[in-house]
């Protein structure tokens, strides 16, 4: 269902452009997609190091978001995805490189297996990247906007800070719940992506075949 996503989000690819990639299971099958059309594109932005390591290894060049500006389509997976196609990311970690290029992105393709698809999201812990001296004061903040947050134990990210994952939160108001959370000193970034949702959602169903969401 993954890779059916991934093959179908090729089709937003366009020559002689720079693309930019996700990061986890869903986004590697679309690396070995992209890597067919290398000769084709100018190269790749990353959204976190796995992908910028896994890109060169296709022989992809990986280019600096600096450098580029701003690009034509981001293509990544998605931890939750709800009807207006807002997402909860970082599972894997890299939500913050991620939102910045899904946000540097003219079109965000979404790709995903169809049991990611929800009513409201919130079933998944939605994670938040928070500056390592920050950590209790922010964990005490969620605590009082409803939420349980759990140190994701031995954990790095690419930006050298630390994850909450959250439980129990009631995000049926998901872009209000995303300016709450940018608002608490410490929070580099939370996983829930309302304020730059996907354009377009692929979704790999059982039988192999792809349905197209597009807002
Ligand atoms: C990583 C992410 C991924 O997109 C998300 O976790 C989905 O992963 P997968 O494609 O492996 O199901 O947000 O930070």
């Amino acid at each position: 269902m993954k890779k059916a996503a991934a093959r179908a989000a090729m089709e937003w690819v366009q020559d002689n452009s720079v693309v930019g990639v996700g990061s986890g299971s869903t986004a590697n099958f679309f690396i070995d997609e992209l890597a067919k059309r290398k000769d084709f594109i100018e190269g790749a932005v990353a959204s976190s190091e796995p992908t910028a390591t896994r890109l060169r290894d296709a022989g992809i060049q990986v280019l600096e978001l600096n450098e580029t500006g701003d690009l034509s389509v981001y293509v990544d997976g998605a931890d939750e995805v709800n009807d207006r196609l807002q997402l909860i990311k970082g599972g894997g970690g890299a939500l913050t490189r991620e939102k910045i290029v899904a946000a540097a992105s003219t079109t965000f393709v979404c790709i995903a297996d169809a049991s990611k698809q929800v009513t409201v999201l919130g079933e998944f812990p939605l994670p938040i990247e928070v500056i390592p001296m920050a950590r209790s004061y922010v964990g005490r903040q969620i605590v009082k906007l409803g939420g349980d947050p759990d140190l994701r134990d031995g954990f790095t990210t690419d930006n050298g800070n630390l994850i909450l994952d959250v439980y129990n939160l009631d995000i049926t108001n998901p872009l209000e719940l995303e300016r709450q959370f940018n608002q608490i000193a410490g929070v580099v970034c939370c996983g829930i992506f309302a304020q730059r949702p996907a354009d377009i959602l692929l979704l790999g169903q059982k039988d192999g075949s792809v349905s197209k969401v597009e807002l």
